[in-house]
């Protein structure tokens, strides 16, 4: 099925410049980037997008992480998209991603890993709208 999912940029790889390189291999992989933004998140936006992470020993360092400068977060659409992508990124500590991943190639740590992806379709829709209004995502 055709599937939206929210994906995030995060301050590490931002700062790389290399926004342009993962958008490539999102696009290549057949995933449309349907809304797009760059933001600081405040600490109260990240602790509230994270809230499922609250009560885990790393959530204060997550959340200054996610807050150490800004990330670019976008909606991606596409066949079985939610999986694709989480495929695209590789494994959550970037040690043990697959090679040819997002976070083998430009991730240092299990904190600073590149990207977040929703990891189910009901996170994907909460996610996609803590982020963008139904006006800013472009329709099929
Ligand atoms: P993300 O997909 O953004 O979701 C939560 C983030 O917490 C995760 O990526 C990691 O960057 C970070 N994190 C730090 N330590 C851990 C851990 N032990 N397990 C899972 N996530 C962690």
């Amino acid at each position: 099925a055709v599937e939206r999912t929210l994906s995030i940029i995060k301050p590490d790889a931002v700062a790389k410049n290399v926004i342009g390189q993962i958008y490539a291999r999102f696009e290549g992989a057949g995933l449309k980037i349907i809304a797009s933004k760059q933001k600081q998140l405040s600490r109260a936006e990240a602790e509230a997008f994270y809230a499922v992470h609250k009560a885990r020993p790393f959530f204060n360092d997550l959340v200054s992480f996610m807050i150490s400068g800004p990330v670019q977060i976008q909606v991606l659409e596409g066949e079985g998209a939610i999986l694709k992508n989480r495929d695209l990124m590789g494994a959550t500590d970037p040690k043990k991603a697959e090679k040819g991943t997002i976070r083998a190639d430009f991730a240092d740590s299990i904190d600073a890993n590149a990207v977040h992806g929703s990891d189910a379709p009901e996170t994907a829709a909460q996610e996609v709208a803590f982020f963008f209004s139904g006006l800013e995502i472009n329709g099929r």
